[in-house]
Order: structure tokens, then sequence, then C-alpha cells
């Protein structure tokens, strides 16, 4: 049997934990920058960073899928706000659904882990989408605020790390 585990990550949070995944698993880990064919692996173990409710290279990736049947697909998001919180995980899990095929989606077993942000990191891009994404939900009142409103306004212009590999337990136990 043939695994793979894939990730996009843009700043490494994602790749830490396809690295710790690997570590753990004994499978492979590549960038979705380097996969050319994923139909020949049985298992496929997708892990992106969110980025405005998409997650990174997912899509792209899993579009050269073409038959899913025997196949286990396993997806996790890496992002900034809580995944504790259900309105936040639905939000996620809608997105996931309108950028995959409905089979794929269907037949996917999906986590949600926190990454990490620093901001002096960022590139212009991301830096100018993170100030106008800020300057939008900063003077919302409390309960106005979405999960990742909340994390955003805590963590905006700072260096945070929720990395926390524990969180990888549910995942290898799954594979
Ligand atoms: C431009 C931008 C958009 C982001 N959008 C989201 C988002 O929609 N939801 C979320 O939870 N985190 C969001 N984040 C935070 C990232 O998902 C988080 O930093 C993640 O750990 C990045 O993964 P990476 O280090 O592997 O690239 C965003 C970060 C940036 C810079």
């Amino acid at each position: 049997m043939s695994n793979i585990i894939i990730y996009g990550s843009h700043y490494g949070t994602t790749k830490q934990y396809a690295e710790e995944l690997s570590r753990r698993t004994n499978i492979e880990a590549v960038s979705f920058k380097d996969i050319k064919e994923i139909n020949n692996y049985d298992k496929i173990i997708y892990l992106g960073g969110l980025y405005a409710g998409g997650v990174l290279g997912m899509s792209k990736t899993l579009k050269k899928l073409n038959k899913i049947s025997n196949k286990t697909i396993i997806l996790a998001t890496i992002g900034l706000s809580d995944p504790t919180d259900e309105v936040n995980k639905n939000n996620i899990r809608n997105n996931i659904k309108s950028q995959i095929p409905k089979e794929v989606f269907e037949k996917a077993k999906i986590f949600h882990l926190r990454g990490g942000i620093d901001y002096s990191k960022l590139n212009f891009a991301h830096k100018t989408m993170m100030k106008l994404l800020y300057n939008a939900v900063k003077n919302l009142p409390e309960e106005k605020q979405t999960a990742e409103d909340r994390a955003m306004i805590e963590t905006y212009n700072k260096k945070v790390d929720f990395i926390d590999f524990s969180s990888l337990d549910k995942i290898v136990s799954e594979i």
C-alpha cells in the first residue's frame, strides 16, 4: 500500500506539522508544488494552511484525483482561528466543501489544527491583506466578532505560535 502526506505551506507552520506527521507514521511528506501524480496512492493525507478561507494548494491538488472509491482521504487545515469554536469549524468545512469535488468532500475525514504567524515575515501582499481585514473587524462589538476576527485582533502585528504536535494524535490514529 502506498501512502503520501502532501502539504501547502507559505510560512512553514503547516510544513512543521507535515514533517512531524511524517516522522510519526513513516509516510513521506511532500509540498503540493512538487507533486505531479497522486492517483497511485491509496491513502492521501493533505495538510494546508488557511488563507482567507481557502486551504493552500488543496483544490489544485485534489482536482488531479480521478477515482477515489478505494482511497482514504484525510484533510487537515492549519489556521490561526480557534478550531474548537463550532461556528468557526463549520465555516472552515463549508469553505472546503466549495473548493473540492463533492465525492471527495463526502469521503474525506477532516481535522483542524492551529498554526502561528510572524508578521515580520509576511510578504507585502499578505501584510496588506491582514491590515485591511484587521481594520474591518477591530471596532466590531465583541458579540459580532467571529473566532477568526478574535484570532486576528489578538495576534495582529505579533509573532505567535499555537503549534501543538499532540493535536496530530487523532490524525495518527485515523491513519
Ligand atoms: C493573508 C492571510 C490570510 C489568512 N487567513 C486565515 C483564515 O482565513 N483563517 C485562519 O484561521 N487563519 C488565517 N491565516 C493564518 C494562517 O492560516 C496561519 O498563519 C497558518 O499557520 C499559516 O500556515 P503556514 O505557516 O504553513 O503558511 C491567514 C494568514 C494570512 C497571512
